[in-house]
């Protein structure tokens, strides 16, 4: 752990990656892939985020259901996968991801210490309505805002600015936590106070945006805020 947080009124969470693993859809049914469970897995997030990057540049916004299952398409064919039912139950699982580990003891943690909590995601609501209620956490944020709204991907910062109109809390009163290296400098970037959840505990990006802090899961975040 590294850096430190000051006058943090609301935590901001980026939704696939940081609170949610998006691997558990594969690994619920890596018998039906086979061996190359793990590889179709990794490649599949990184086509849906490049095909979010893509989007941007071309200003070509399509709902992230949608570029998660044209990323899923490329996966399966470059894997030689015809089965349609395989798509459907990828996809399906994508709708209940597990959080990981940590995610329901530090949600508590902050609620009884009386923070205030969001997400931010790429996800439509469609998407990510029934995932955080699969898990019950719903009523554990205030706002689950969705990138839907300004139909932009991120790191634009349209994005981020949905925090303050919607949340009413100024960028330098937020913490935004992300596991996703260029999300959390395109957060930093645009003013939050930033806090990378280096999982895969990789080398920084080399972009904008200074991070007021790295942790490896999110079990050190209370303490980073001072609460126990
Ligand atoms: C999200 C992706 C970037 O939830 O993980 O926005």
């Amino acid at each position: 752990m590294s850096g430190a947080l000051a006058g943090i009124e609301l935590c901001v969470f980026d939704a696939y990656g940081t609170l949610f693993d998006f691997n558990s859809a594969v690994a619920r049914h890596r018998t039906v892939i086979g061996p190359s469970a793990d590889t179709l897995s990794d490649l599949w997030r990184s086509k849906q985020i490049q095909y979010t990057w893509l989007r941007n540049g071309m200003g070509a916004y399509a709902e992230f259901w949608q570029v998660t299952g044209e990323a899923l398409d490329h996966c399966l064919a470059v894997h030689g996968i015809t089965d349609p039912s395989v798509r459907q139950t990828l996809m399906g699982a994508y709708l209940a991801l597990d959080p990981f580990p940590e995610v329901q003891a530090m949600l508590e943690s902050l609620r009884r210490a009386g923070k205030r909590l969001a997400i931010l995601s790429n996800g439509n609501p469609a998407m990510l309505a029934p995932m955080v209620a699969a898990c019950g956490l719903a009523d554990r944020f205030e706002a689950v805002l969705s990138v839907d709204e300004v139909s932009v991907f991120k790191p634009d910062p349209k994005v981020y600015r949905l925090v303050e109109a919607r949340c009413g809390v100024k960028p330098d009163r937020v913490c935004f936590l992300s596991s996703n290296c260029w999300d959390a400098h395109g957060a930093a970037h645009f003013g939050f106070q930033t806090v990378w959840v280096n999982r895969a505990r990789a080398p920084d990006d080399g972009l904008p945006g200074r991070l007021s802090g790295q942790i490896e899961d999110l079990s050190f975040l209370p303490a980073l805020l001072g609460v126990s």
